[in-house]
């Protein structure tokens, strides 16, 4: 039998365990392996529950997996046996020392260079697949090189642009692939070699390539926009309701203008997920670092406008609920980052969680993927919280609803059953404007939409 090609992935995570069970799904001839350091996420990896959940996930694992593709702990023999390797470690906010709370924590990404580098007994292509800072390439290659003279390590860097919860969709038809390479015959080897697993999906114009530096840049530019859009409509969205304007008719019109788009102009509670906010600050932390001042304050204020809208959502509540949350029970329905995913990672909730339970209001949170996370996030945090998946139930009792993630299922939610269920005067909250308003209004809610104006029954 002809053996198959070989790929290894170091980091079995939210892009690691999607983008190889791609490459494994429309590569067959390859024989695909995924690792980590975490034991647990292996055996997840394993099961019949994976650690992560994204649609069409599941399907493409149970077509893959035991034929050619394999999650293992074993580290070691993976990097001697595979030649081409990506690494899709986790690279965080730096939360300490210098850079702290902006810089990427370069940790992981460090270690598993010196592991590349002293389990190898041949020449490999490492693959740059976590976002890093421009510039890190560099750094690996000195890692890496500092075997002088006896295996050669090609890196390129091929920076993922999947989303959460449209995984499979994203990785199955990408807008495009990047591969940054060096211009050496040994770089575009390399090079031809990442194109030729890319092109048994993807067409070759959609496959594009540049220096490491770019390919590098760009994946921090592309995050930095598209949190820029969120944060632009956001904070037109504030202004929308000090004027009466309706920011999903100023965002339609807006969007229209096909220069502009009409895509990432949803107002909402703002923007979450583990990528964004660590990717522009880590933009931010790169620009000061080479003393471009204004620039780092240009993109710093995408950040700071995703805070106030958190900060000024929750302040609206506590005011429209005269002034006082303590003792009242509020249902939040919604805990993940955004609908499709368990991942509450950087989630607007937390904040907002955080900040009722410091007015000593009672929680009680629903979410279809993301209870057991949202456990977790709120381990530490005193006060009272109740984690309750049926929406209908979780509602019971509760002087308000708080929609923080704009699930499917809250759009089409029996709300006059929900409405006879709860204290009155009732309020929503939609930090989503995903549900009918004028409805929910006609109901007997108190609705508090983002970017337009109350629909209240109170008379002043
Ligand atoms: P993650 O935390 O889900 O996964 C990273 C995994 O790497 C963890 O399971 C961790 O145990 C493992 N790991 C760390 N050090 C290791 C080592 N030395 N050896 C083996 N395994 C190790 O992170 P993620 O969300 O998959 O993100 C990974 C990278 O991809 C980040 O740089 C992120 O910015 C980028 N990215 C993420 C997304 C996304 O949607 N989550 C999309 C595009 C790019
Ligand atoms: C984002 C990018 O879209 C991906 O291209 C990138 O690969 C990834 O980050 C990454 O590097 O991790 P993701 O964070 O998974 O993907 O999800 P998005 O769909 O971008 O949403 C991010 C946040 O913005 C969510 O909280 C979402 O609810 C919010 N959002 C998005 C809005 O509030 N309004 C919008 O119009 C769009």
């Amino acid at each position: 039998m002809k053996s198959k090609k070989k790929i290894l992935c170091i980091g079995a995570g939210y892009v690691g365990g999607p983008s190889m069970a791609m490459i494994a799904y429309k590569c067959p001839d390859y024989r695909v392996t995924v690792v980590d350091t975490n034991p647990e996420r292996i055996d997840a990896w394993n099961s019949s529950e994976l650690p992560i959940y994204e649609p069409g996930l599941d399907k493409i694992v149970k077509k893959t997996r035991g034929k050619n593709l394999f999650f293992t702990k074993d580290i070691e023999n993976q990097i001697k046996e595979n030649d081409i390797i990506f690494v899709s470690v986790h690279t965080p906010t730096k939360t300490y020392g210098t850079g702290a709370d902006m810089a990427a924590d370069l940790q992981y990404w460090e270690k598993t260079a010196r592991q590349i580098l002293k389990y190898s007994r041949s020449s490999k292509i490492v693959i740059e697949k976590s976002t890093l800072p421009v510039k890190t390439a560099l750094a690996m290659e000195k890692i890496l090189s500092s075997a002088k003279g006896r295996f050669r390590f090609e890196v390129l860097s091929n920076p993922e642009f999947m989303a959460e919860g449209t995984a499979i969709c994203d990785l199955e038809n990408p807008d495009r692939v990047l591969i940054g390479s060096h211009e050496t015959k040994s770089g575009l080897n390399a090079r031809a070699e990442l194109i030729k697993i890319y092109s048994r999906w993807i067409s070759k114009e959609k496959i594009i390539t540049s220096n490491i530096w770019s390919s590098e840049l760009s994946k921090l530019v592309a995050n930095a926009f598209l949190a820029q859009r969120v944060s632009s409509i956001n904070s037109i969205s504030a202004l929308c309701e000090k004027t009466d304007a309706n920011i999903s008719e100023v965002a339609k019109a807006v969007g229209m203008d096909s220069r502009i788009g009409d895509k990432f102009l949803k107002a909402s509670i703002g923007f979450g997920g583990s990528c964004f906010k660590k990717d522009i600050l880590n933009l931010v932390y790169l620009c000061r670092y080479y003393d471009l001042k204004e620039v780092a304050s240009y993109w710093e204020n995408v950040v700071k406008i995703n805070e106030y809208q958190q900060e000024r959502f929750v302040a609206n509540i506590l005011n429209s609920m005269f002034g006082t949350l303590a003792g009242k029970k509020i249902c939040i329905l919604g805990f993940a980052f955004k609908a499709n995913t368990g991942d509450t990672r950087e989630s607007p909730a937390i904040y907002v969680s955080q900040k009722l339970l410091a007015e000593h209001a009672e929680l009680i949170i629903s979410d279809p993927k993301a209870l057991k996370n949202a456990a977790v996030d709120l381990a530490g945090t005193k006060g009272k919280v109740k984690y309750i998946e049926d929406p209908y139930q979780a509602a019971v009792g509760c002087h308000a609803l708080v929609i923080l993630t704009d699930w499917d299922l809250y759009r089409n939610l029996d709300f006059r059953k929900i409405y006879k269920s709860m204290v009155k005067p009732a309020f929503i909250f939609d930090g989503r404007n995903i549900i009918d308003h004028k409805k929910c209004f006609s109901i007997g809610f108190n609705v508090y939409p983002i970017g337009k104006p109350a629909l209240s029954h109170f008379k002043v």
